[in-house]
């Protein structure tokens, strides 16, 4: 008998806490495979997971893919250039073809916010958001939570910082929600132009001095300026960005001692922070890389057992 009984994950609010709490310590019981020689266990022998992915992506993708492998899962992936859709095809013609083929559970990445909750109503299997437009980015904010969790042991009046691009970013969105019902105290900081009007309704602070902000922070999250999902100019330019809101090492002083840095990735070198900040000791980017996988096996077993207890 599992107490996880949901059958989509799409939205980090469908969550409460003590099913966060669930995923998380599933996750790092899971987390010891990774380092095993023989990275591999029978749990999901037989069960197929399709992987759409209508976006660009590299680490998401191949997390979910490891993920299932991991757990010894057939999957499939699907990539927009190589799918129908150039053809024409509508998102619920595919859907209902990949259904036809009966998999159990689709990940889905597109670039329509709420593209995963439209085919979630229209399929049997499960579905997982892998990132719907500037919407939401659910298993990147557990990931987030799972790498915080390690370091600090909890989230209580934790000051978490997100920088950036937080208008077009749905791992800002999917953040703030995470941390906010988790207990921290989240703070959104860039340039007004990227800061959406209503952000304070999800449970964070806006302050737009950069060295305001970062001050006494316990984790500092810096997020890609999303280009590709900008109609128009917003920022002045990349340069000026950088100087204003770049993490670099003056900046990461005026925060706690032992701060840690963050990015979901793909990093910008030298704009979002400076190359000597992002390998520094207290940066955790590529521990949150190793601890996507684990979350998204945590979140397979989870779906497909919550499935067979229904
Ligand atoms: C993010 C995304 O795609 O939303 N990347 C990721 O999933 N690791 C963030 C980004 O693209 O900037």
């Amino acid at each position: 008998m599992t107490t996880f009984m949901h059958r989509h994950i799409l939205s980090i609010n469908q969550l409460s806490v003590q099913d966060i709490d669930f995923i998380l310590d599933t996750a790092d019981s899971l987390k010891e495979i990774l380092e095993r020689p023989i990275k591999k266990v029978p749990t999901l022998r037989g069960r197929t997971v399709v992987h759409l992915f209508f976006e660009p992506s590299t680490r998401t993708k191949l997390s979910f893919e490891l993920a299932a492998k991991r757990l010894s899962a057939d999957t499939v992936s699907v990539s927009a250039s190589t799918s129908s859709v150039v053809k024409g095809e509508t998102l619920i013609d595919t859907a209902k073809n990949i259904e036809a083929m009966k998999p159990d559970i689709v990940v889905m990445r597109h670039f329509c916010s709420g593209a995963p909750h439209l085919i979630a109503s229209r399929i049997q299997a499960s579905v997982i958001n892998a990132g719907d437009g500037m919407n939401e980015h659910p298993t990147q904010a557990l990931l987030d939570l799972m790498s915080v969790k390690e370091k600090k042991g909890g989230f209580k009046d934790l000051k978490v910082v997100i920088v950036g691009d937080i208008k077009h970013s749905r791992v800002a969105h999917s953040d703030i929600l995470a941390f906010s019902k988790m207990g921290a105290k989240v703070t959104v900081c860039g340039p007004a132009t990227l800061i959406p009007k209503d952000v304070e309704s999800l449970g964070s602070k806006v302050e737009l001095n950069i060295d305001k902000a970062l001050d006494k922070a316990d984790v500092i999250i810096a997020l890609r300026i999303q280009k590709e999902r900008q109609g128009k100019v917003l920022i002045p330019s990349i340069r000026e960005y950088a100087l204003r809101y770049g993490i670099n090492e003056r900046r990461v002083r005026l925060a706690s001692k032992d701060v840690l840095i963050m990015h979901p990735g793909p990093i910008n070198r030298g704009v979002e922070m400076t190359p000597d900040v992002a390998d520094a000791t207290n940066s955790i980017i590529l521990e949150q890389v190793t601890n996507g996988v684990a979350i998204r096996m945590a979140l397979l077993m989870l779906l497909l057992s919550a499935e067979q207890d229904q």
